[in-house]
């Protein structure tokens, strides 16, 4: 048994489905929740400085003394995973959780024409992570597309509308010509733009999220590791913490509307991220 609380990471709000399907599956822990809001979007910089954000912000919540992290951002996963690793589990012996391999796995048992889409940000794509993840099965076609604008309507709140579907025809028209039948939704902030994705692919096309995956893996980790918070009396709720690194307003009005009611406390942290332009 651990109480400590676990601790998840992502650029901004899209990190909050995964902090959603955690907090479904594992009611009695606590999360402390940071949203790098003066940098999202991170989809479009260079790994470099991602890696370096990504590393500040993981360091803030390691800092908090959780037992877990859970990098809950495909961009952060594909920059900086080996050196959050060797940082919080060689070093400190805090586990690292993240989204690209689960997502991955789950793309591979839904697929039924080995013809696999995955969508996510400039540097997710750049990266190849998910085309490394899928090379070890023989036999796939991966047809990979960045789709850099749609981060920016979810951080606005807009998630729904004709110039969001316009933009999407646009990047999801390449896949839907791959005769893809199976959509990785390689950004954590993708769920949230389930409507319309499933409107454009059709109905015959399986869409995969990281957040259902991510939250299995991170049940089963604290299972096997003896971490888990021990049952909360009936009545007693977890107290759950969401840090932005710019402001409280926007950010705690849009997560409430994406997580729910549980984001109550919402405080800003100054992380510290020299040189790293906001
Ligand atoms: N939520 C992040 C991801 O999963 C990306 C958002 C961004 O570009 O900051 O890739």
């Amino acid at each position: 048994m651990d109480n400590a609380p676990i601790g998840v990471f992502d650029s901004g709000l899209g990190g909050l489905t995964v902090a959603r399907a955690i907090i479904d599956k594992l009611p009695d822990e606590r999360i402390v929740y940071l949203g790098d809001t003066a940098h999202t979007p991170y989809g479009p910089r260079p790994i470099a400085e991602i890696r370096e954000l990504a590393l500040a912000g993981l360091d803030e919540l390691a800092s908090r003394g959780v037992k877990m992290l859970v990098i809950a951002c495909n961009t952060a996963t594909a920059a900086a995973l080996s050196d959050a690793r060797e940082r919080y589990w060689i070093h400190a012996r805090i586990p690292v959780i993240e989204v690209v391999t689960p997502a991955a796995r789950a793309a591979v048992v839904a697929t039924r024409n080995r013809r696999i889409g995955v969508i996510g940000t400039a540097a997710t794509i750049q990266s190849e992570a998910y085309a490394n993840a899928l090379a070890a099965v023989p036999g796939l076609t991966v047809v990979q597309q960045a789709c850099p604008r749609f981060v920016e309507f979810v951080e606005a709140g807009i998630t729904t509308g004709t110039e969001l579907e316009r933009v999407a025809r646009g990047y999801l028209a390449p896949l839907r010509e791959a005769g893809i039948d199976t959509l990785i939704l390689g950004c954590t902030h993708y769920p949230l733009l389930t409507g319309v994705i499933g409107r454009v692919m059709g109905e015959d096309v399986a869409l995969v999220t990281s957040s259902e995956t991510t939250a299995n893996v991170t049940y089963n980790e604290l299972v096997d590791r003896d971490l888990l918070h021990e049952p909360l009396l009936p009545g007693e709720q977890p107290h759950h913490e969401f840090l932005t690194t710019d402001g409280t307003e926007t950010f705690a009005r849009l997560a409430r509307r994406f997580l729910g009611p549980e984001v109550a406390d919402v405080r800003e942290v100054p992380v510290d991220q020299e040189g790293v332009p906001a």
